[in-house]
């Protein structure tokens, strides 16, 4: 069983300035939602119910996000607005909730390495709130997860993407072993066009086994000298055990203001539209 997801979110978000400059860019509102909270919904549909947050400074809103709050409960208690908080308390309800603090910002590598404290020696899923995910049947991590319980070997969400947006992402090749699922030989991370293996980037979905820990106490600081998942997982994928997905989905880049504001149109449109009957 795979019980735990790691919300790494303690990246600051500089694209997003000013809006990140004292807000987590984690809890910026896609239509009426955090994106945070897209992301826990899908780790608790998937099964993964042990939320664990690895935050830092300034980062205060997400763990309050996830705790109830008396005062503002006990304010609309029994009028129509109560209605509004119903999705992140059921998410309360269901879900069981961690924090860890990463106190140096040394990468995402770094940051999943400090999420070890709360993962311990199971395998794990790790969400990157800010890449907003759906899909109308399970969620990526769901997807992840099910390939993760039927082979046992790491695996992480891929898609292709235009050859001028390869130097964005973390780019793979490998060999299709089944329609969708890569064995991964090599991984590239943000190459020019003319370096990249495919078009085929990672985007922030994974499922991981717990080696990834002692390979990442290992691996040196490397692309702007942070600590590379990336990196990290080339070695992993060099003995064989990593596999990349093609999910089912739609992704969107909110780190980045375009991706965002798709995110915000899709989202009105396709959801929020619909659930109020319009
Ligand atoms: P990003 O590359 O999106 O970095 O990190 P960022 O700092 O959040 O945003 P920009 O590029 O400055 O606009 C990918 C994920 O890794 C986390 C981020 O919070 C984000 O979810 N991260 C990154 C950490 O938790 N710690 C780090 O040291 C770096």
């Amino acid at each position: 069983m795979i019980k735990k997801c790691l919300f790494p979110v303690a990246g600051y978000g500089t694209r997003f300035l000013p809006a990140t400059k004292s807000m987590p860019k984690e809890m910026l509102t896609v239509v009426n939602k955090p994106l945070v909270q897209y992301g826990v919904e899908e780790a608790l549909a998937a099964g993964l119910d042990e939320i664990c947050f690895v935050t830092g400074r300034g980062k205060r809103a997400i763990i309050d996000h996830f705790d109830v709050s008396y005062e503002l409960e006990h304010q609309i208690a029994g009028s129509n607005k109560e209605a509004y908080l119903t999705s992140v308390r059921n998410l309360i309800e269901q879900g069981k909730f961690a924090s860890t603090r990463q106190s140096e910002m040394k990468g995402l590598g770094h940051a999943i390495l400090t999420g070890e404290l709360l993962v311990g020696n199971q395998p794990f899923g790790i969400i990157l709130a800010d890449d907003l995910c759906l899909n109308e049947g399970p969620g990526v991590i769901s997807q992840l997860a099910e390939i993760y319980r039927r082979t046992g070997t790491s695996v992480i969400a891929i898609q292709e993407v235009g050859e001028q947006d390869v130097s964005k992402f973390g780019v793979i090749a490998g060999d299709e072993e089944e329609p969708g699922l890569y064995r991964v030989t090599d991984m590239v991370e943000k190459p020019e066009p003319e370096d990249a293996p495919s078009n085929l980037a990672i985007i922030g979905r994974y499922v991981l086994s717990p080696e990834i820990f002692d390979i990442l106490r290992e691996t040196p600081p490397g692309k702007d000298g942070e600590v590379q998942l990336t990196d990290a997982l080339l070695t992993l994928a060099k003995t064989g055990k990593v596999y990349a997905y093609k999910f089912d989905g739609k992704r969107f880049d909110c780190g980045s203001v375009d991706g965002f504001v798709e995110a915000t149109n899709h989202v009105y449109e396709n959801i929020y539209l619909p659930e109020q009957g319009e």
